[in-house]
């Protein structure tokens, strides 16, 4: 920080009495608004869920079901909850998935637009102080995922919706209608930058790369622009986005992005590596955090990934569900460095049975894994822990993935596809990291010099596998 930073933040100690540089905000996301869902008692349709691939539950919960997108009572009790624990936050992050998981032919823009502004609605006047900061997800269109690189009618409406005290900047129309992108100050030295990620979803059909088509709504280069001035300008950054880069932890192989935007996402990571200080992503609805390393090796930066608040349990075979969560993060506003992250939950079994939720905090960083901050550093500490046959960080971590509902163990091929997740972003290298420690469980047992001196060190220090 400049000298003259530092002048500014004692000036507004002197003038303001606050002086702390503890920094607060909300991570909330993945609401997925059912607007079917009706309760058990309420024969005939429940939830809409099951159209897209789930069976019909039996007896929906009043609070919601784990087969289920949310319904509107649990989406306002999580905002309610966010108030109660936290109710003057800096800022809240909101990164997108608004509407429900059901077809197409069930949807249109008009019912997108109509749960956005449900969803703007409820956290504008639960929060009306506080400067929110949201994207869109891959559901915030219609149809589903095909968001175009080019101005449409829900960019526009949401727009308009988001143009509104202590949210969006007019200064930010241009991108946002044309993109769904903008960067803003959070204060001085502080920058935020939302990016629509779901044009680098492969799901996204029309943002595909093609020969003429690399760079969907001019969005990489803009990035490269922003994150170059906030260097030039001695600012920090934090990006959030819905739809995130490598391999989600759950499922082994399933990636996210068109291979080309994956490579040039890690490269503008790694090239602005110290002036980005933390990434926000969702999507996944599972908590979860993903390492990007400079060339010596070194952790230099990381993704947090939050967790959803439906509980919805996804048709990716063995996923599963996840109790509902919302996130407060710690960061130091001098500096922009994270300093902690404190995962609150309700637990949706409980609640239905209960009559209402509860909401208490699952962990905290600091606290629960005895971390000095959430620092890239730290996190890799916490990486390397997981393979420590002493410590039980790999297992409490695995409990918090779904958000403490599935009470499984893992280990094996499951926790492979965690470590490598989380250690391996780019592709070809997360690749290899299957490999090795598929392989090099083998090989321990040859006793060649090759298979013993690359594959059974790598196997042991990073995943402690070898028997
Ligand atoms: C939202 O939650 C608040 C706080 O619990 C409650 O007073 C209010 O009635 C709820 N509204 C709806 C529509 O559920
Ligand atoms: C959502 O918005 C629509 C359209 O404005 C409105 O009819 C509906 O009552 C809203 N639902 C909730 C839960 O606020
Ligand atoms: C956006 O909305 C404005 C009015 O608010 C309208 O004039 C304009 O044509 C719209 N653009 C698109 C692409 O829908
Ligand atoms: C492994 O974990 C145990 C228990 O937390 C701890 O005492 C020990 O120092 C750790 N070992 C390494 C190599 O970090
Ligand atoms: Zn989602
Ligand atoms: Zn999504």
């Amino acid at each position: 920080m400049g000298s003259s930073a530092v002048f500014t933040t004692l000036l507004l100690c002197a003038l303001t009495a606050r002086c702390s540089a503890d920094g607060v905000f909300w991570h909330v996301t993945d609401f997925h608004y059912d607007f079917t869902y009706l309760n058990g008692a309420e024969s005939g349709k429940i939830c809409d869920s099951q159209t897209a691939g789930q069976p019909t539950p039996n007896d929906p919960g009043n609070w919601g079901d784990y087969l289920c997108d949310a319904p509107w009572r649990l989406i306002n009790n999580s905002v309610y909850a966010m108030k109660a624990i936290e109710p003057n936050p800096d800022f809240i992050i909101w990164t997108g998935d608004d509407t429900p998981h059901i077809y197409n032919d069930k949807m249109n823009t008009d019912v997108v637009l109509a749960i956005i502004g449900n969803l703007t609605d409820l956290l504008r006047s639960v929060f009306p102080n506080t400067q929110v900061y949201p994207v869109l997800g891959n559901h915030d269109y219609h149809p589903k995922h095909q968001m175009p690189p080019t101005p449409n009618t829900v960019y526009n409406a949401t727009w308009n919706m988001w143009d509104v005290p202590n949210w969006l900047s007019s200064d930010v129309m241009n991108t946002f209608v044309n993109g769904a992108y903008y960067t803003m100050q959070i204060s001085p030295g502080l920058r935020l930058v939302g990016l629509n990620t779901v044009y680098y979803y492969t799901n996204d059909k029309v943002t595909a790369p093609t020969d003429g088509n690399t760079d969907p709504a001019g969005q990489f280069a803009w990035l490269e622009g922003v994150l170059q001035q906030a260097k030039t300008d001695n600012e920090k950054v934090f990006l959030i986005g819905h739809v995130p880069p490598g391999f989600f932890e759950r499922y082994q192989g399933k990636s996210w992005f068109y291979p080309e935007y994956n490579r040039r996402y890690l490269q503008i990571i790694a090239g602005y590596a110290d002036v980005i200080k933390g990434q926000f992503f969702a999507h996944q609805h599972c908590d979860s955090f993903k390492l990007f390393y400079d060339d010596e090796g070194k952790a230099v930066n990381s993704m947090l990934l939050a967790p959803a608040v439906t509980p919805w349990s996804t048709t990716l075979a063995g996923v599963g569900a996840n109790n509902p969560g919302i996130r407060l993060v710690n960061y130091d506003k001098n500096t922009g460095d994270l300093t902690d992250v404190s995962q609150y939950y309700s637990n949706l079994a409980l609640s239905n049975m209960q009559g209402s939720p509860l909401w208490g905090r699952e962990y905290s960083l600091r606290e629960t894994f005895n971390l000095p901050d959430a620092s890239p550093a730290s996190l890799q500490d916490l990486l390397d822990s997981f393979s420590n046959r002493s410590s039980d960080n790999f297992e409490k971590y695995y409990l918090y993935n779904s958000v403490s509902h599935d009470q499984s163990s893992c280990d094996g091929s499951c926790k492979v596809a965690q470590l490598c997740a989380i250690r391996e972003v780019d592709y070809d290298k997360y690749q290899d990291c299957i490999n090795a420690a598929t392989s090099g469980a083998k090989t321990a047992q040859v006793s060649t010099l090759l298979s013993f001196e690359i594959f059974f060190p790598f196997v042991v220090a990073a995943f402690g596998l070898a028997a």
